[in-house]
């Protein structure tokens, strides 16, 4: 990335202040004002001592079995926090909360797609965590083992994911989006003994018939021993006997008592799948203590969160957002969480209207494509409801725009709503730039980094900048960090390690203004942000060439009004073969059952010859501006310079 090519997003200069009466009776001002911090100036200031606040605050938030002996230990880049203590997330996110009042507080309000509605106090998934649990210990699951869990947005998830934590075992979760061949990939990856899916989930108004992907995925997964199938639509599903087991049945007379392991503070919570430039998605890990303090500091400060809050984190439990904000921070607080199937605007464009004034939300988290895609469909959808009992509001996976920024607060918040610009990752494990309650807001900017956690912007040598494009850098270490990626340490160091010595390279490009606000402004890598998720382009490019028709195949994003960025995709066919409109289909449906859906290309064009260096390497870069009709550079050193013609002749 050169300098001169990072664009600087336009200036905006609006700022919304947060009301008095808010900010008195923030949770934040409220901590302020008890140890004699005077305003946000001074909170940062204080709080540029990580550690004194990281201990102080995990003292309030979370509780160990056992004390640490010692708060950090950070051999560059290998961390480890809350030494020598025993935790275990579990018995912050439900054991503590069933021996006080909140026993009987909901959970979780569960709304499925055709409307069927079932809640779940804390007891209530305390007990089926409990019976899970010890089904799988039945089923031979261990401490340290790995678990495949394939499900879409149903309470039995967070219960699955939970069950395995309480005994210790890693869970890997799938998005449901994501094809057969990816799940096969990812439980290969990590040797999954067991894996935990559903007949299938209503989409759309239709059903999607998950068991039967999930049998493709098994065909080849040598290592899964079981698999456990919750049933959700009743219909008949594929059969392995001896292998497969009915949810209901496996629990059926399991205990309803479990004791929660009591872990090593960095023992592993889970793997997360995610995009990179090169070859497979990173198994990325993430330890206990440290992740469950960051996901639920963050949560209580910047959402503000109360006991009569219902809170709404509209993401799918299968990426991070969800595993963060749906799943273990909530929990981890007492709050009550609605937790929704189906899709945004099923039946109609206002099923998310209808269910904040259903359940009365107070707030609701969810992406700037979302965002929209409802104000596509205008906020005459939104007016049938009554949406006053929101308080806060949130984005997170993508730059917002001011003009999706404004709509938002203006229609959804009703000028009464801070929004909380998120900037986060799978990584990161929780917020790292973000708005607090009592923070001015500009529109477009995530602002600042938050209490304990120092980020920057530096130039390609390492120095920092103001007011112009650079790299996004964090440059302390933080509670919920990655803890690398499973069975690739080198992956590791290098992705993330390896430009600024003992600096945390996010892979964003960043401006940094004035006021010390964060402008996020998209990947600096080659890696797509469609509708906020991350897709690789070389994973596209791969999926492609396995096609056995492709021979060549290159990958870019292309802006788009509604997801972001889209997929174009420049392919080579091999000798002979003709370009068609049904080929064109075919390699789509070939992406999507590669990958899944949400991978497939908008567009894919046909070409002799793509641009490549003198070394072989296909020149995304060049054929991107090619396609956007920028200046290409110079491609003088190109081995086939007339190759960049051909894309923008392209058919
Ligand atoms: C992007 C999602 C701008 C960014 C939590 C990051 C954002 C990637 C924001 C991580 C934001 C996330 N503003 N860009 N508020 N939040 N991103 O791992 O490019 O799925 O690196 O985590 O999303 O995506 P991931």
């Amino acid at each position: 990335m050169s300098e001169e090519n990072i664009s600087v997003l336009l200036e905006e200069k609006r700022v919304f202040k947060p009301k008095e009466d808010f900010v008195r009776q923030t949770n934040v001002q409220k901590w302020m004002d008890k140890n004699n911090i005077k305003n946000l100036d001074e909170l940062y200031k204080k709080t540029e001592d990580w550690k004194w606040f990281w201990e102080k605050i995990s003292k309030e938030m979370i509780e160990f079995y056992s004390p640490y002996k010692k708060l950090i230990e950070w051999d560059v880049p290998w961390v480890k926090w809350f030494v020598g203590a025993k935790y275990n997330i579990v018995h912050d996110a439900l054991d503590k909360h069933v021996k006080t009042w909140r026993k009987n507080k909901v959970a979780f309000i569960f709304e499925g797609e055709p409307g069927d509605v079932r809640k779940f106090t804390y007891n209530d998934v305390y007990i089926e965590v409990n019976k899970l649990a010890n089904s799988l210990k039945k089923l031979g699951v261990k401490k340290g083992d790995r678990v495949g869990i394939y499900m879409p947005m149903l309470p039995e998830l967070p219960i699955a994911m939970l069950a395995c934590a309480k005994i210790g075992a890693i869970h890997s979760v799938v998005f449901s989006g994501f094809s057969s061949l990816a799940f096969r990939d990812r439980i290969n990856d990590c040797e999954a003994k067991v894996v935990i899916t559903c007949d299938g989930f209503w989409r759309r108004g239709k059903k999607v018939y998950l068991k039967e992907q999930a049998d493709v995925a098994l065909e080849k997964a040598p290592s899964v021993k079981n698999v456990i199938v919750y049933k959700r639509t009743g219909d008949g599903v594929p059969w392995t006997a001896g292998r497969d087991v009915w949810w209901h049945d496996l629990i059926f007379d399991a205990p309803k008592q479990c004791k929660t392991e009591e872990l090593d503070a960095n023992d592993p919570l889970f793997f997360l799948y995610t995009s990179g430039t090169t070859g497979k998605p990173k198994g990325i890990i993430h330890a206990h203590a440290g992740y469950a303090l960051g996901t639920a500091y963050t949560l209580d400060w910047t959402f503000d969160i109360k006991d009569e809050d219902i809170w709404w984190c509209a993401a799918d439990i299968g990426w991070i957002t969800g595993h963060s904000y749906i799943v273990y921070a909530p929990l981890i607080l007492g709050t009550t969480s609605v937790i929704y199937e189906g899709a945004p605007n099923f039946p109609g464009p206002d099923r998310w209207w209808e269910i904040i004034e259903k359940y009365n939300v107070t707030s609701l988290y969810t992406s700037p494509t979302s965002i929209r895609l409802f104000m596509k469909y205008g906020e005459e959808w939104v007016k049938k409801h009554d949406l006053s009992t929101l308080r806060i509001l949130g984005s997170v996976g993508e730059p917002i725009n001011p003009e999706a920024w404004m709509w938002y607060y203006k229609y959804i918040g009703n000028e009464n709503c801070q929004i909380m610009d998120t900037w986060w990752q799978t990584e990161t494990g929780h917020f790292m730039i973000s708005p607090l309650p009592i923070t001015p807001l500009k529109p477009g900017s995530a602002t600042r980094p938050l209490p304990g956690i120092s980020a920057d912007v530096y130039n390609d040598k390492g120095e920092p900048v103001i007011n112009a494009g650079g790299n996004l850098v964090l440059t302390t270490p933080w509670p919920g960090m990655l803890r690398g990626i499973y069975k690739n340490p080198d992956r590791y160091v290098e992705t993330y390690w390896n430009k600024f010595e003992g600096i945390y390279l996010a892979g964003d490009v960043t401006r940094k203004d004035d006021d010390n606000y964060f402008w996020i402004q998209g990947r600096a890598d080659d890696v797509l942000n469609v509708s906020g998720h991350r897709i690789g382009n070389s994973e596209v490019e791969s999926a492609l060439v396995s096609h056995p028709i492709v021979a060549e195949a290159a990958v870019i994003g292309k802006p788009h009004s509604l997801k972001g960025e889209s997929i174009t995709s420049y392919v080579v066919l091999k000798g002979g073969a003709n370009p068609t409109e049904e080929l064109r289909k075919e390699l789509r449906e070939h992406v999507g059952n590669e990958m899944g859906k949400i991978a497939r290309p908008d567009e894919i064009w046909f070409v002799t010859d793509l641009p490549k260096t003198r070394s072989g390497k296909i020149m995304r870069r060049v054929i991107r501006s090619k396609a956007l009709g920028k200046n290409v550079g110079d491609i003088s050193t190109l081995s086939n310079p007339e190759a960049v013609e051909e894309i923008g002749n392209a058919k």
